[in-house]
């Protein structure tokens, strides 16, 4: 979910609605403004299921005149993505009205402790429980300082995390709380903001300062800081907000997810041109301000979790360095060992899930990521950036490419540095990687028109299997999570030894089972006979002698493995999810960054 504040002298609607615009990628399910009257009246409510336009449609006239206002774009956690679940949530006597990123874990028992106290709660949503927790803490006639101390106690001794705004009725000022849930302040252009990252602050904020974990701001006709328990404090630094990029332009490509795809050969050369002559001896490392790790523990989800296991692999295959990959949504339970680094791997560089495992380990963390301004960014004690540009659709493309061509990078750089690498081998896989976007370039233009023909053939099948071996299997994962998370079919996603012990029983006569070469061939050969033996259709992937979706791959597996695959994949997946009708940048019930733990 992403929140929005706009308090000031001008309208806030048009710097609500392109805030709520820029954080949809943290969710699309439903969207919502509350907004102040301004003549002591209750704040006007507004939500709606889907997208802003549908919201823009039901506005009032008068919404358009109010200067101060609280917005929510929401990815469902408790309570189905319907209008009435949708935020601002008020309190009973619809005073209060507020808006929340984060999740109340304890809320079964605050729930059962309001309705004791005679609240009729309306909605499943474990935000509008602060709501009622802060109308309880409201004296009769609350003026701006006692918004500040009813929020400060409505949220002490609740479980969970918050990123809060609340608007409550007749008290001019927003009022804003934090906990673990990022949220930023900026002031520019006569109005006061609030947003849970820097592009829903729009473009007029020139500066920014992060509400500190577990402190309350209010905006008002300044800034105003407060610690968790209402007290004032100074405000924390602040730092100067560069260009934001303006709404990205799909150009001539029917979906930005086509024209993502598209970019990937530019943007993998452009990474590789500012990281390639920069790994012998383990320079990228301190070029970042790094030392020689001991170990590495590569944490990530989705897509970036792909990447972090291909990185691994080379770490392993390359330095010997003893490599971990966890994903963040479960605890390592493994006992911290000195001399670890930890690369969290995240396009968006907000996925609640990486930050929170961040705050069970020490330092120092690097993060890959394509947002080098994200709450990850800001975490970390290095950035090594993507630079690939806006990613709008919620299927990861080039960010995945990229994620793989740093993490590449990095591990060489690494090996390299332990002296394990030879300075004739590195200088073999950096000309080997120098040739990536040219062969990306002739695998897109190669298997588009195999991967539409399947498409078009494999549409009406309700599963497909992947398979590969070695170095193959996380881009056999990659290509599984593309087509589930845009087609809504089943995948199954294995290393080719493992479908004997039980995956196997999913074939029938026909079944898709997409194979993607990589070595050793003679044992994948085995798991394709396997599958065939049972009726199954293979489908291989890569070099053009014997493949369905042709690639263009070097001669000799790079210890990366077949990352030209990951392109024909996202081809196959975005064809046939054209061909069922589907919305292919915006698939149902995802978020492209998910900002709930
Ligand atoms: C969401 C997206 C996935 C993505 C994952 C991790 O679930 O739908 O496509 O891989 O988050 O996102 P991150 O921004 O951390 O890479």
């Amino acid at each position: 979910c992403g929140i929005v504040a706009h308090h000031g002298l001008v309208p806030a609607l048009p710097a609500l609605l392109d805030g709520l615009e820029r954080l949809e990628y943290r969710g699309y399910d439903s969207v919502g403004v509350a907004l102040d009257p301004g003549d002591g009246g209750l704040p006007s409510v507004h939500r709606t299921v889907g997208r802003l336009p549908a919201l823009v449609a039901a506005l009032p006239g008068e919404a358009h005149g109010a200067t101060s206002g609280i917005g929510h774009t929401r990815w469902a956690s408790h309570g189905a993505p319907v209008a009435a679940n949708a935020h601002p949530h008020r309190d009973c006597s619809g005073h209060v009205a507020l808006v929340h990123n984060g999740t109340i874990e304890d809320a079964s028992r605050v729930r059962a402790e309001l309705a004791v106290r005679g609240h009729r709660i309306a909605t499943e949503v474990d935000s509008e429980l602060i709501a009622h927790r802060i109308e309880d803490a409201l004296p009769a006639v609350p003026d701006l300082h006692a918004v500040v101390r009813a929020v400060a106690l409505a949220v002490d001794g609740l479980r969970g995390t918050w990123a809060l705004a609340v608007l409550v009725g007749g008290v001019d000022g927003v009022v804003l709380a934090r906990r673990s849930s990022p949220l930023l302040v900026g002031a520019g252009g006569g109005r006061l903001m609030a947003a849970s990252d820097e592009l829903g602050l729009g473009p007029e904020i020139t500066e920014a300062r992060e509400v500190p974990d577990g402190h309350l701001v209010a905006l008002a006709g300044d800034v105003l800081w407060f610690d968790g328990q209402a007290r004032p404090v100074p405000a924390p630094s602040s730092w100067s907000l560069g260009a934001r990029s303006a709404s990205v332009d799909r150009g001539s490509a029917p979906d930005f997810t086509a024209k993502e795809i598209d970019e990937q050969p530019a943007a993998a050369r452009r990474l590789l041109d500012g990281l390639l002559g920069r790994l012998q001896g383990g320079q990228l490392l301190e070029d970042l301000g790094l030392g020689a790790p001991a170990r590495i523990r590569l944490v990530a989800c989705g897509t970036s979790g792909h990447a972090a296991e291909v990185t691994a692999r080379v770490l392993a295959v390359e330095g010997a360095i003893p490599t971990r990959v966890v994903t963040a949504s479960e605890p390592d339970l493994a006992v911290p060992e000195p001399g670890t680094l930890t690369v969290a791997v995240s396009q968006s560089g907000e996925t609640a899930d990486v930050l929170a495992a961040l705050d069970r380990w020490g330092d120092p963390v690097l993060a890959i990521t394509n947002a080098p301004r994200s709450s990850l960014a800001r975490r970390a004690d290095a950035v090594l950036g993507l630079g690939c540009g806006p990613e709008v659709g919620v299927a990861a493309t080039k960010t995945f490419t990229a994620q793989v061509v740093a993490g590449v990078a990095l591990a060489l750089a690494v090996a390299s540095g332990t002296g394990r690498l030879s300075a004739a081998r590195l200088a073999h896989l950096e000309e080997v990687l120098d040739g990536l976007p040219m062969r990306l370039a002739t695998t897109a233009a190669r298997a588009a028109g195999p991967a539409a023909d399947l498409a078009e053939e494999l549409a009406g099948e309700p599963g497909v299997v992947f398979v590969s071996r070695g170095a193959g299997v996380p881009y056999a994962r990659e290509g599984a999570l593309k087509l589930e998370e845009l087609t809504y079919r089943w995948v199954e996603a294995v290393p080719a030894g493992e479908l004997k012990h039980g995956p196997i029983a999913l074939l029938g006569p026909g079944t898709p089972a997409v194979v993607v070469a990589a070595k050793p061939r003679g044992r994948l050969a085995v798991g394709i006979a396997e599958m065939t033996a049972r009726g199954a259709r293979a489908v291989v992937v890569g070099p053009p002698e014997d493949a369905t979706l042709p690639t263009c791959a070097p001669s000799e597996e790079p210890p990366w493995g077949p990352l030209e695959a990951a392109i024909a994949l996202q081809l196959f997946a975005r064809e046939m999810t054209v061909r069922l009708g589907h919305e292919v940048d915006r698939p149902r019930n995802l978020a492209k960054s998910v900002t709930v733990e």
